[in-house]
C-alpha cells in the first residue's frame, strides 16, 4: 500500500478525490474508473459534479465501471445502485459510457463476459472504493477470498440493515443477494483509492489498516496493492481535526 492521507473534514477528502481524478484525466483521455455508491461518496460526487459544471473537470471521456449491485434489479429499479449513480454522478457529469454488472440475470456466462469487457478496455485505471461497517469492499463480505472474481454473493445481515434506508417503498425490501466485483478483480486495477469518513468507520478502518491482512476484513487486503491509497477524514482515522500529525502522510506497509 502506498499511503494513508488524513484530512480534517469529508469536504477536504472530497477535494482530494476530485484532485486525483483531475490528474488521472490529465494522463489518460479515456480512463477506466470504477465508481462506488454509498453515503461516503455523496460529498465526493457533489465536488466532482461541481467541478464538472464549472468546467474544471471534463469527465465525458470516462469509461465508468460498476462495482456492485443488488441481484435481480433492472433499469427500472429505483433503489438500484445504477439508478443512484446515474442521479448523483453519471447524468450530471455527462458520463455516458457505463459498464453495468449483469445484475438482472447473473449467469456464469454473463459474469465472465462482464470481466472480459473490462479486459477489453485494457483493465481499470482507478478503482474508487468505500468501506462497509463490517470491512467489506464492494459487496465482498467478510470471508470473501482474496482471489475472488465477479460473482453472486449473499449479503451480510449488517449490510442489509445499513442499506434499508434506500428501500423506502413499502413493498420493497433489501435484496438478500448481490452481484459484486471480486476482490481479485478489484485489486487488478492499476490504482485503488479507498475513502472512509465519519467516526462510525474508525474502528473498522483501524482494523483494516493495522490488524492482520485477512479475508475476515476484506478492506485489509488492499494493503497488498502497491498503488492503494486510503483517504480518510480525522473522525474515521480516529484523530482530532487539525491534529498536526494528522496532516502527515503515514506510510504503511503490507
Ligand atoms: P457507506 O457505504 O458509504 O454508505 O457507508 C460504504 C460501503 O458499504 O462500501
Amino acid at each position: 500500500m502506498k499511503s494513508l492521507r488524513i484530512f480534517d473534514t469529508p469536504t477536504e477528502v472530497a477535494g482530494a478525490v476530485a484532485d486525483r481524478l483531475a490528474e488521472v484525466l490529465a494522463q489518460h483521455p479515456r480512463p477506466v474508473i470504477t465508481f462506488p455508491t454509498g453515503s461516503t461518496m455523496l460529498p465526493v460526487y457533489r465536488e466532482i459534479v461541481a467541478r464538472s459544471q464549472t468546467g474544471q473537470l471534463d469527465l465525458r471521456g470516462v469509461q465508468g465501471i460498476q462495482l456492485d449491485e443488488y441481484a435481480g434489479v433492472d433499469d427500472h429499479t429505483e433503489a438500484s445502485f445504477r439508478a443512484w449513480l446515474h442521479e448523483h454522478l453519471l447524468a450530471p457529469t455527462g458520463i455516458t459510457a457505463f459498464h453495468t454488472l449483469p445484475a438482472h440475470d447473473p449467469t456464469p456466462a454473463a459474469l465472465a463476459s462482464y470481466e472480459q469487457v473490462i479486459a477489453s478496455y485494457g483493465g481499470v485505471d482507478l478503482a474508487i472504493l468505500g468501506i462497509g461497517g463490517n470491512g467489506h469492499i464492494a459487496f465482498n463480505e467478510p470471508g470473501s477470498p482474496a482471489d475472488s472474481r465477479t460473482r453472486v454473493v449473499e449479503l451480510d445481515r449488517r449490510t442489509r440493515q445499513a442499506n434499508e434506508r434506500y428501500w423506502t417503498d413499502s413493498d420493497a425490501f433489501v435484496p438478500t443477494r448481490a452481484v459484486t466485483q471480486g476482490i481479485g478483480t478489484i485489486l487488478e486495477a492499476r490504482e485503488v483509492l479507498l475513502i472512509a469518513t465519519g467516526a462510525e468507520k474508525a474502528e473498522i478502518l483501524h482494523e483494516a489498516l493495522h490488524g492482520p491482512v485477512s479475508e475476515h476484513v476484506p478492506a485489509s487486503l488492499i494493503r497488498s496493492h502497491p498503488h492503494a491509497e486510503v483517504l480518510a477524514d480525522a473522525a474515521a482515522a480516529g484523530r482530532q481535526p487539525s491534529d498536526s500529525s494528522a496532516r502527515e502522510s503515514d506510510r504503511l506497509s503490507a
